[in-house]
């Protein structure tokens, strides 16, 4: 077992606590869905109450794939959210490195908490260990950058649970520099390993699951580990549009990858009856259509966009669902941005709430069915919904986690 925050005694120590708020901005840059800063705050405050000095970091989205849009991921909105939530004053500093960093850090008195600049401004923060172990010089400036960002603290703590599944510098290379120091987990990370972990460890039965989204390439993984081990996958977004294109059906203009196909086809014959797929669409010429009529998912005319589940389609998911003693959930059932292409989604959201209502464990994960959840009010009904979306995934895939593995044990 990892320690925790309560492992520590964080009284006049400069706590360097690595979190993910990545949270989604609108154009105006406001942030549409604070959940994830929420989660982060039972950490925070408890280093807070104990007197320590808190040193906060994240990511906010992907400045280093953008870097002529820099200015747009600052993590200016989220100090302001952390401020009105914590009641007390998070200064956003200029940056997360470099000797004014350092000199302010050496600065913070008791309680006090400090949020650094966006950790992706520096390309350092992402080059991946693959890239690392044939590239010396690639290895040297990514400790480089996590050693000024190690010599912040005295203790190091990761609560960022949905970027568990990344070697990004703020996540390993800092603790694995910090050895010799408290390294600890925080609250999150606990409370997210404990459901997730539980689910999958002795899940009660029937155990089903529902995956959406586009792609089928992001969740290869976990369909296939999770063959093994629920009783039924139910299959909806446009990722179900590569299984039929796959199988030679029709699906008009919908989104499918046809890189796929082979691999479509063998998890569908080792899946067997055990992976379902949407029998009827919501379907239109475009996402902007007025008329959306429903057609046969195996079937769609040339000129249409399969955009959502249809009507039967969600008839058989919810009476599966129904039977369920575990739900897991990962990715909507259609656009589900754009009414009426969020009646798929909503519908699941509503039925897995009556089967958690009745007695069944429901987790949910990725970010866009915990909006969709959110959206419905329907998020105090689950049992779990998680801040990880790729996260997630590779959890219930049972990929390791390395950036927890460096942490202290009990
Ligand atoms: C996420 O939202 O998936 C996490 O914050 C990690 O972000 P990333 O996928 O850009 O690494
Ligand atoms: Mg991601």
């Amino acid at each position: 077992m990892k320690k925790t925050v309560d492992h520590l005694n964080a009284r006049g120590s400069r706590v360097l606590v690595r979190l993910d708020l990545n949270v989604p901005l609108d154009d105006n840059g406001a942030i549409t869905d604070d959940r994830r800063i929420r989660a982060a705050l039972p950490t925070v405050k408890k280093l807070l109450s104990d007197g320590g000095r808190v040193i906060m970091m994240s990511h906010l989205g992907r400045p280093d794939e953008e870097p002529e849009k820099k200015h747009e991921f600052t993590l200016a909105p989220v100090a302001k959210r952390l401020s009105e939530l914590l009641g007390i004053k998070v200064d956003l500093l200029p940056d997360c490195a470099g000797p004014q960093i350092a000199e302010r850090a050496a600065r913070l008195r008791d309680g006090e908490a400090v949020l650094l600049e966006n950790l992706r401004f520096h390309p350092e923060e992402t080059i991946k260990a693959k890239k690392t172990a044939s590239d010396p010089k690639l290895k040297e400036r990514k400790e480089d950058f996590a050693r000024q960002i190690a010599s912040l603290g005295d203790a190091y703590a990761n609560d960022a649970f949905g970027t568990c599944h990344r070697d990004n510098a703020s996540m390993l290379t800092v603790p694995r520099l910090m050895e010799g120091k408290p390294r600890v987990a925080g609250y999150l990370v606990q409370k997210e390993l404990e459901f997730l972990g539980d689910a999958l460890r002795n899940p009660k039965r029937p155990f089903v699951c529902v995956l959406g989204g586009a792609k089928v390439s992001d969740k290869l993984g976990v369909i296939r580990s999770l063959l093994s081990k629920c009783d039924t996958i139910l299959i909806g977004g446009a990722m179900a549009y590569t299984f039929l294109a796959a199988e030679g059906h029709k699906v008009g203009k919908s989104l499918f990858e046809p890189d796929l196909f082979e691999t479509a086809r063998s998890l569908r014959k080792d899946a067997g009856n055990k992976l379902r797929l949407p029998v009827d669409s919501l379907a239109a010429p475009e996402i902007s259509s007025h008329t959306t009529p429903v057609v046969c998912s195996a079937d769609i005319p040339a000129d249409l966009i399969g955009l959502d589940i249809g009507p039967q389609t969600v008839k058989a998911f919810s009476s599966e669902i129904a039977t369920a003693k575990t739900v897991c959930w990962n990715g909507p059932m259609g656009v589900f941005e754009t009414p009426p292409f969020d009646t798929g989604t909503l519908a699941m959201a509503l039925t897995i709430a009556e089967a958690t209502d009745r007695g069944a464990i429901s987790i949910v994960g990725g970010g866009d069915s915990a909006a969709a959840i959110d959206r419905a009010g329907l998020a105090a009904r689950m049992t779990h919904i998680s801040t990880g979306g790729g996260a997630s995934l590779e959890f219930l895939e049972g990929k390791p986690f390395l950036p927890l593995e460096v942490l202290d044990e009990v």
